[in-house]
């Protein structure tokens, strides 16, 4: 049996690898900012750390995004890694529980589980999509998608179901409409939202720099 700090080690190294090649805004350094800023909400919560850690380190093992839309493929593979390192089985299936609900999916989504630890880490997944890393990823992921960075002619669609929204071939400023702005108040714990509003602010004033510069004005 392996301790703890050697299964988190261990998963570690087998998400570096797995996502070697991963779009820049879910690789390996999403992850690590995603588990420190777990951590870090982790202080003032009543959770189980080891899956927190676990949970942070292996929710995007296997994007649906990234593997034409099945979602199926992720938690099958933390299941099977987990597995595979003698994890005791109530973790595991803890851990796929919450990479199975930590996904936005246009938020008009139900979510089937709830946890604590779930809570902590799909808030620190939220404050990786908000502020200036928030709007880099956005861009990124628009540019990697092809996609127009804005158009003033195509609104903000805010009633898409969970098709819709991973169909959307929106140029990319609809997504702050869309998801980020939403953010904020959709938050689980004091310190997630706490840190929220501040990146809050920041996309907002962004967003009145990029329009005064799309018009022409200073
Ligand atoms: P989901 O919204 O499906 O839960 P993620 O949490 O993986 O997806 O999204 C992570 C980040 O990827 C978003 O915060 C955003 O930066 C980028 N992203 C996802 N979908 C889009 C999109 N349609 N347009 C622009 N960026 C996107
Ligand atoms: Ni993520």
């Amino acid at each position: 049996m392996y301790t703890s700090e050697e299964i988190i080690e261990k998963t570690k190294d087998f998400v570096k690898i797995t996502l070697e090649n991963a779009e820049g805004g879910h690789d390996w350094f999403h992850i690590e900012r995603v588990y420190k800023n777990a951590l870090l909400i982790s202080k003032k919560e009543n959770v189980d750390l080891f899956i927190v850690s676990l949970g942070a380190l292996l929710h995007d093992i296997a994007d649906s995004k990234f593997h034409n839309g099945d979602e199926s493929i992720g938690p099958q593979k933390a299941r099977a890694f987990l597995l595979d390192i003698n994890v005791d089985s109530e973790a595991i299936e803890h851990v796929v529980k919450i990479i199975e609900n930590i996904s936005f999916k246009g938020g008009n989504v139900s979510q089937n589980f709830s946890s604590a630890e779930l809570d902590v880490v799909q808030d620190a997944d939220r404050l990786d999509a908000l502020g200036a890393i928030g709007i880099a990823r956005t861009f990124n992921y628009g540019g990697f998608k092809n996609r127009k960075l804005y158009d003033p002619s195509i609104e903000p669609d805010l009633n898409m179901n969970k098709e819709a929204y991973k169909a959307s071939k929106a140029p990319t400023i609809n997504h702050f409409y869309e998801k980020l702005l939403l953010l904020k108040n959709r938050m689980n714990t004091k310190t997630g939202t706490q840190i929220a509003i501040k990146r809050h602010n920041y996309m907002k004033s962004f967003l009145q720099q990029f329009y005064s510069e799309w018009n022409g004005e200073h």
